[in-house]
């Protein structure tokens, strides 16, 4: 097993298929701000990145996460996940803002994905378009969730980042919501990613508040992670088997424990979410190198493994270092 310097394994994998979206999150890519997208040709091509996950799976790899951008807006997922799939990777998981998924869970399950993840930051209507600054109908994303759960994407989870002024009186509804459907919420501490959401502290509503929140109206015992590298500390409802997360990067970091990589769309991975940049892995490719030459490349880049968040490099902290976007490292 492939270990950093923490002696932490390589075990997930996250691979964003765009930096492209149809939504504009205000705290993703907000509107008016100039944002240059990748070029066709920088894309790696789903034959590319099924050979790099057949390297990775020979180093560790378990889990692949597909993520973007919005995945789903980039044609024929379908096809990458069945290359995926034939690698011998089964955790094959989804992570997408729901829009396009009506009409497309059975193809998407046939074609060998396992379970999907389905972001929910508001149930207000208004509001939803005013998050994705896009004239959006919010009934699609339900739709898409519900048609998740038929076709059996399970455990189908709800991810609601909370912002504070924006959607933190939203909290016990979307738990309701969620019980009410058998889905597995989690929620989210705002992140200080990238450079263009207008991250401040004061708009992290920390996990400790959020809980309270929830205990307002439930009966919750806590159960811990799964595993030790989830990233959602989990809590059970007293009346249910379902159980709720928090995924509290801000406030109760998990990185000790982290064992994800993630490759961009054009093909650099990158072994923080707050890494400064990326390694290029798509000119070696393309220029030829054997799948023992792109290995040599992987081993170098986890044993010489760098965080940049607080848990570990607290020296970094309020430093100018450079900052990747969300949407280009996949989130
Ligand atoms: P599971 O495989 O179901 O455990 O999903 P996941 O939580 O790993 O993935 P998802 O795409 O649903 O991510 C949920 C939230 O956690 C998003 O806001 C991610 O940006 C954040 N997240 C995922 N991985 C990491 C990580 O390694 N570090 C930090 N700080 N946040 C992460
Ligand atoms: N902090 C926390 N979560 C974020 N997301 C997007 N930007 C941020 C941020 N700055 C969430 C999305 C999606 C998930 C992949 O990440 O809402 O649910
Ligand atoms: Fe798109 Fe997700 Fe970013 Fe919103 S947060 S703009 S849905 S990638
Ligand atoms: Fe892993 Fe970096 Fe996230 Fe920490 S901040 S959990 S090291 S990706």
């Amino acid at each position: 097993m492939l270990r950093d310097r923490l002696g932490r394994p390589l075990k997930d994998l996250r691979v964003s298929v765009t930096d492209r979206c149809n939504f504009r999150c205000f705290f993703c890519m907000p509107p008016g701000t100039k944002i240059d997208f990748l070029p066709r040709e920088d894309l790696l091509s789903y034959e590319e990145i099924a050979r790099i996950v057949r390297i990775m799976r020979s180093l560790g790899v378990r889990k692949v996460r597909i993520t973007g951008g919005e995945p789903l807006v980039r044609a024929h997922l379908e096809r990458l996940i069945e290359l995926i799939s034939e690698t011998g990777v089964e955790d094959i998981a989804l992570t997408t803002n729901g829009y396009l998924l009506p009409g497309r869970s059975g193809l998407l399950r046939s074609s060998g994905l396992r379970r999907i993840t389905v972001s929910l930051p508001t149930l207000k209507r208004e509001r939803f378009r005013t998050l994705a600054c896009r004239d959006v109908d919010l009934g699609k994303v339900i739709e898409g969730i519900e048609e998740a759960k038929r076709e059996g994407l399970e455990p189908v989870k709800i991810n609601m980042v909370v912002i504070r002024g924006f959607n933190d009186d939203e909290i016990l509804d979307v738990a309701e919501f969620c019980r009410e459907r058998g889905l597995t919420l989690r929620f989210i501490e705002f992140m200080d990613v990238g450079t263009l959401n207008g991250w401040t502290l004061d708009k992290v509503v920390p996990a400790e508040e959020i809980l309270k929140v929830l205990r307002t109206r439930y009966t919750l015992e806590e159960v811990g992670r799964e595993d030790p590298s989830e990233t959602s500390l989990n809590f059970r409802y007293s009346d249910t088997d379902l159980t709720v997360g928090i995924i509290a990067s801000v406030t109760k970091p998990f990185c000790r424990n982290c064992t994800r990589i993630r490759l961009s769309a054009d093909g650099k991975v990158f072994t923080c979410l707050f890494s400064s940049r990326g390694v290029d892995i798509k000119s070696p490719l393309r220029n030829g190198a054997s799948d023992k030459e792109i290995e040599d490349i992987l081993v170098k880049v986890w044993t010489h493994r760098e965080d940049r968040y607080s848990e570990i490099r607290r020296d970094l902290i309020g430093k100018d270092i450079p900052k990747v976007e969300m949407f280009r490292v996949g989130g």
